[in-house]
């Protein structure tokens, strides 16, 4: 374990121009009014948490592609500070803020801290900016702890080895009327954590769900990536199937390529290597359920899975773990191939990476 926050190490700076203090009459939006000073710890995985510090309110300078402006890995709290007819400041049931902060924290997988400390702080910070507590009735200081994420990101493992995924009962990605299809930061550090569950199961990734109706698990996406699955047919032609844009799915530009691919092949209009072309591949935007992949498996139908996206491209799946009625995990068994990538998987990645990379073209994809 790293050093927790230490309200013993604080250090305050006081700041050289305090700001007029605004009057009675004058009119307070929320928000719009700042005080003097701030406090400021930061957290590093090798060293914890650094000495608190005080210090005059101000801008923060951070990397653009920290994890806060990215996926969104950011919480906060709101509560008040009201000064009492003794001139004494008091703080509203801080404790109630502390404990939801740091659940917060643990659910965004940002470092834990201990929320009596953080009081602590909180509580010098209000004596050093007490003045700013308006001494008047309806009227209170505003307090705002936050936590931004400066580092860790989503994981992605590269290559042609395959992944295994763990279903999810317990969290969802994205729902009907929510916003799953848009790239929005705030759909990705929601998974950081049943992330690192997953991980300490012994998969490499979330394969997200959605009970619909019948109570039946449809498969929505695949970590950070798009799903798809190639079952064969009894005309001895694939379907490449994959769920469909109905607002719970990313619109992704490689699960789109995929499907104009599979599409060109079976028009003749290209010949995706390896892959004879007389062979046709049907493609499908359709919803399907674990029990699907499971019926699939058991029918000896389910040729390969994979996951689609532009960072790693293409991920072949090996495994899946699925909960049964007991809820006791279920591994199901992708066929494996001797590279590792079956055929079509390994022929997308391909057809994918020499367009990319201006080996073949395609109707002007390459810009
Ligand atoms: C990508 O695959 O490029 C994505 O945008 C997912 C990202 C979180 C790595």
């Amino acid at each position: 374990p790293v050093p927790d926050l230490d309200p013993s190490k604080l250090i305050i700076t006081r700041s050289e121009s305090l700001k007029p203090i605004p009057k009675p009459e004058d009119l307070l939006v929320f928000g719009t009014i700042k005080t003097d000073h701030m406090l400021i710890v930061s957290f590093d995985p090798a060293t914890g948490w650094s000495a608190p510090e005080i210090k005059p309110y101000g801008p923060l300078s951070l990397d653009p592609a920290s994890s806060c402006f990215q996926y969104a890995s950011n919480l906060f709290e709101g509560l008040k500070a009201y000064v009492g007819p003794d001139g004494v400041p008091r703080l509203f049931r801080p404790e109630k803020n502390m404990a939801r902060m740091a659940r917060s924290a643990e659910r965004l997988a940002l470092p834990p801290f201990n929320p009596d400390a953080l009081l602590e702080l909180i509580k010098k910070l209000v004596i050093v900016d007490k003045r700013w507590i308006p001494n008047a009735t309806g009227y209170s200081l505003y307090l705002r702890p936050t936590i931004i994420g400066t580092r860790s990101g989503p994981y992605f493992r590269n290559g042609t080895k395959p992944i295994s995924l763990l279903a999810s009962t317990e969290n969802v990605r994205a729902w009907p009327g929510g916003t799953g299809s848009h790239k929005l930061s705030g759909n990705y550090s929601p998974g950081f954590l049943p992330q690192r569950v997953a991980i300490k199961q012994g998969y490499d990734q979330i394969l997200w769900l959605l009970k619909d109706e019948n109570g039946s698990y449809q498969v929505t996406e695949a970590g950070i990536m798009n799903i798809f699955v190639v079952v064969s047919r009894e005309d001895g032609d694939l379907d490449l199937i994959t769920p469909p844009l109905d607002g719970t799915i990313l619109a992704g530009v490689t699960r789109d390529s995929v499907l104009a691919l599979a599409n060109a092949h079976t028009d003749g209009k290209l010949v995706l290597p390896g892959i004879p072309s007389n062979r046709r591949l049907h493609t499908h935007e359709r919803a399907f359920t674990t029990a699907d992949i499971d019926h699939w498996l058991t029918l000896g139908r389910l040729q390969e899975m994979f996951s689609v996206g532009t960072a790693a491209i293409l991920a072949p799946v090996g495994r899946v773990g699925i909960k049964d009625l007991k809820g006791d995990i279920k591994d199901l068994i992708l066929p494996s191939y001797e590279d590792g990538i079956g055929p079509l998987s390994h022929a997308m990645l391909q057809m994918i990476l020499a367009i990319q990379e201006g080996r073949e073209n395609f109707e002007g994809w390459s810009v």
